[in-house]
């Protein structure tokens, strides 16, 4: 296999069209034949073509029905080479697969008896010899033939032309997809499965048919997943105007799936965890991602597939795009501002840490050596992050006027994020050619804020300044576009007039500062008394500030802010200072006490009756360790552990009766309730019944210990399930084996099991870990078991980072075995090791011999040694 670099700079359009392709499989149990039939345009003079193919077989290959001789094309190990065609030709290509032992998990692959695909991003060439590229699109025709019994369902893209009986036992399905599409889009199941239906009427009065399938017997799981369909189709209609463009929509549950989910025009297929849900095996944050799951997924229909990629290299104008979709859908179905809340929490714990590690690069890559490990928080979450900037710039009228442009212009086709910006930009009279550096420069900048007030003039004024760390292959960064949304207070909380002329109002009304200088001071007239400032509200771009507030005023907003977002801002910075402060401490070996204000401000939250539950929820989550880790200077796995629980146990011991009040208050009310008000309630109860569990006495514990044996719902479950595994009381071991028992034979709910074990705090988790691993419902092969036992450990940082475990080595192990299975859940793995140059020297060294270790085995994958080779 090529382990060389693909660099975007080298991009030049394919020297061959398609016109359309036949592909006709016939599925055996021991082999797959799979014959392909393209009507090919040669563009290019001369030009060679040279097909994308991967570990198969080729039986033939024919152009206009004559076979080609062997001294006519070469196979290397990558491709089938034909040095020359006519210039208008029909290619055949028969090729043999043997799906049932493909572990990768990309190309046709079977999982529980099921055959599927998983192409994006390169897998259709194991399938077939294809131009493998996202600007190669085409119109598909397919037949899927099966034995009837044992695959009775046959599907594909677009619409069912019919299905014929052959007569031994065998059927035939025929589909044709009447949009033309990249091959990574392409898709095909074949299996015995059950199905729910429903419909949706389109605005424009078109009925499509819904059709969610799932193993036989978890079908009737599927209806959250309807539901969620359902709502978002009606959403893009609202919100984009954008109506579905065919008569059938499918979306396909299967246990074994390297990622989340995949926009298949017309047939989705998604990992099993994301669409089977009830109240007894699903918890609400499931039900919360399911709901956006599905969402993104066909928000994909327009973002993704009717206007594609030009190349790999643009991948976040479609994801950055998609996401920023489901994250509005998301804000308008349960609460705008808690949403966004937890939208940045992921982004600041996952992407921040991403871009200042070893593998930090742009939403715009330049170059490659696996083009896997392009779906990243970067692309991801920072891209969507992008996209809000562009939407904060020109407010949402305008954003809607640029999506509709772009849409005009580049409907079916293969695009780039710079043919988006200039569809936002353009009709909103806009220059984004400074803006455009978000997608070129890796890194998170830095905004320093300074506050200067006179008195005698009534003037306020702020000098911002930005910079951006370097990061890898970009030593010097130039100034981003930054708009920052801001607003400034009286003492009474209230928001005072801004008299400033470099202040912009977008046409949602909302008040921004665009920063586009690398210093730039902004003056506020009319002042009579120094304003309290209320900085990056709704957190409007992705940067750390830093901003020396004094305290008095941090205690203010967190009061007071009329922007909730900064509310709950301003208690994570002032617990971050409390932490930064503990840990020092810890280190020094001195004691650790608590702020009293601190303690009193948080008390307040905890008694205050008006605030709303879900709200609250988040006003009294303490920074993780992921966020500690990227805030210090060293992460020290016990300094960090120590600190928190203590902060933890002091909140919990000062305010013991409110949060049991809290507790009584919601527990048990409406426990099958999917409603996200209710939600709220739980996950504030139950954030309560978290705190209590820090004091470690009886009575707690058996509050806890009831919940589990009674609860009826599986978020109460599980989260007393949690509580009780991280104590050594005689109740763990009972709650433990009970789940199990309840649970080991249903694939999706195992993995809660695995996950309660691996993110303890006690010092055997690392035992328990390994011992897992050699557990009968434990299977290397599934993806969701890897994610939720050895990926979740690799997120335990107190744990991982033991100096007193030899997890490094353990873990590395596991890379290993995984990697030479199924390179893209291995590399996954690879980023519990991001935070190598934050150890101390001799964890440190652990670490990197481990890393050494890894890449020195020839055979480890590109994928897995792209993340690692650069981390040491
Ligand atoms: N396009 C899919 C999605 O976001 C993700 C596919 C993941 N593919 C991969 N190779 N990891 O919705
Ligand atoms: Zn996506």
């Amino acid at each position: 296999m090529k382990q060389e670099k693909i660099y975007l700079k080298d991009y030049k359009g394919p020297a061959f069209s398609v016109d359309s392709i036949n592909l006709d499989f016939v599925i055996n149990e021991d082999f797959c034949r799979v014959v392909a039939k393209s009507k090919m345009n040669r563009t290019e003079d001369g030009a060679e073509l040279r097909l994308n193919g991967v570990e198969l077989k080729l039986v033939s290959v024919k152009i206009d029905g004559t076979p080609l001789k062997t001294d006519q094309y070469q196979i290397t190990e990558e491709e089938l080479i034909i040095p020359s065609t006519p210039k208008k030709f029909e290619l055949e290509i028969e090729t043999e697969l043997q799906p049932q032992h493909n572990t990768s998990l990309e190309g046709l692959y079977k999982s529980n008896g099921i055959f599927c695909t998983q192409c994006e991003a390169q897998g259709f060439r194991k399938i077939t010899y294809f131009l493998d590229r996202p600007d190669v699109m085409t119109s598909y025709s397919v037949t899927i033939e099966a034995d009837k019994k044992k695959y009775p369902v046959l599907l594909s893209n677009g619409d069912r032309i019919k299905i014929e009986d052959l007569g031994n036992g065998r059927h035939k399905a025929f589909w044709r997809d009447p949009h033309k599409k990249p091959c990574y889009l392409f898709a095909l199941v074949a299996g015995d499965l059950g199905v729910i239906r429903d419909t949706f009427t389109t605005s424009s009065g078109r009925k499509v048919n819904l059709e969610v399938y799932a193993v036989h017997g978890k079908q009737e799981r599927c209806w959250h997943a309807m539901e969620s369909l359902k709502k978002s189709m009606k959403w893009d209609e609202e919100t984009f105007g954008l109506e579905y463009d065919l008569n059938d929509y499918m979306i396909v549950a299967i246990d074994d799936f390297n990622a989340g989910a995949m926009e298949n025009k017309g047939l989705n297929i998604f990992n099993s965890r994301l669409v089977l849900a009830d109240s007894n095996s699903a918890t609400d944050v499931d039900f919360h991602s399911i709901e956006s799951v599905v969402a993104h997924e066909y928000f994909h229909n327009w973002t993704g597939n009717r206007v594609t990629l030009r190349d790999w290299f643009q991948l976040s104008l479609k994801e950055g795009l998609t996401v920023f979709r489901d994250q509005e859908f998301s804000a308008d179905m349960t609460d705008r501002g808690v949403q966004r809340i937890e939208d940045v929490d992921a982004l600041r714990t996952g992407q921040f840490a991403e871009d200042a590690g070893p593998n930090s690069h742009p939403v715009r890559p330049e170059s490659c050596m696996a083009v896997d490990n392009f779906f990243t928080m970067t692309i991801y979450e920072k891209g969507s992050e992008v996209i809000r900037m562009m939407q904060t710039i020109v407010g949402r009228k305008g954003f809607r006027k640029g999506m509709d442009e772009y849409f005009k212009r580049h409907d079916g086709q293969a695009v780039t994020t710079e043919d988006f910006a200039a569809a936002i930009a353009e009709p909103n009279g806009k220059d984004f050619t400074q803006f455009k550096r978000w997608y070129h420069q890796s890194g998170t900048p830095v905004v320093h804020v300074t506050e200067a007030y006179d008195q005698a003039k009534g003037e306020y004024t702020l000098s911002l300044e930005q910079t951006c760390p370097p990061t890898p292959n970009q030593p010097h960064k130039e100034p981003f576009h930054i708009p920052l949304m801001m607003g400034l207070l009286d003492k009474n909380g209230k928001e005072l007039a801004l008299n400033c002329d470099k202040i912009q109002v977008n046409t949602d009304g909302k008040n921004l500062i665009e920063l586009k200088e690398r210093k730039e001071t902004f003056v506020f007239k009319g002042l009579k008394e120094r304003p309290v400032l209320s900085f990056l509200r709704e957190f409007s771009a992705p940067i750390n500030l830093r901003w020396e507030a004094g305290e008095d005023d941090l205690y203010f907003l967190m009061e007071k802010d009329t922007d909730s977002f900064n509310r709950r801002e301003m208690a994570q910075k002032l617990g971050l200072n409390l932490l930064h402060n503990l840990i020092a401490r810890h280190r020094e070996g001195k004691p650790l006490n608590i702020d009293n204000r601190y303690l009193k401000a948080i008390s307040a939250t905890i008694r205050d009756a008006d605030m709303d539950p879900s709200f609250k929820a988040k006003m009294l989550q303490i920074p993780s360790h992921a966020i500690l880790a990227q805030e210090e200077e060293v992460l020290d796995s016990e300094a960090f552990h120590n600190a928190r629980i203590t902060l933890r146990s002091a909140i919990a011991r000062e305010n013991r009766t409110q949060l049991l009040d809290i507790y009584h208050k919601y527990h048990g009310v409406e426990p099958k309730s999917h409603d996200p008000k209710v939600f709220g309630h739980r996950a504030l109860k139950n954030q309560a019944l978290h705190y209590l569990a820090e004091l470690h006495d009886l009575e707690i514990l058996a509050i806890a210990n009831k919940q589990y044996w009674e609860a009826q719902n599986m978020t109460d479950r599980m989260t007393a399930l949690m509580i009780l595994a991280d104590t050594e009381s005689e109740f763990r071991d009972k709650a433990l084996s009970d789940f199990y028992n309840n649970w080991k034979n249903d694939s999706v709910v195992i993995n809660k099991w695995f996950t309660a074990q691996a993110t303890t705090t006690r010092k055997q988790t690392l035992e328990d870990v390994k011992a897992l691993t050699k557990h009968p419902a434990f299977n290397i092969t599934n993806p969701n078991n890897v994610y939720s036992l050895l990926r979740a450990f690799g997120a335990n940082i107190v744990r991982f980072n033991d100096p007193k475990t030899d997890a490094y080595e353990f873990y590395a192990d596991k890379i290993l075995e995984i990697d030479a299975k199924n390179p893209q859940v291995a590399a996954r793995l690879c980023a519990a090791f991001n935070f190598v140059k934050k150890l101390d020297p001799v964890m440190k060294e652990k670490a990197i011999k481990q890393i050494k270790r890894m890449v020195a085995v020839e055979s480890l994958s590109k994928n897995s040694r792209e993340l690692l080779q650069s981390s040491i």
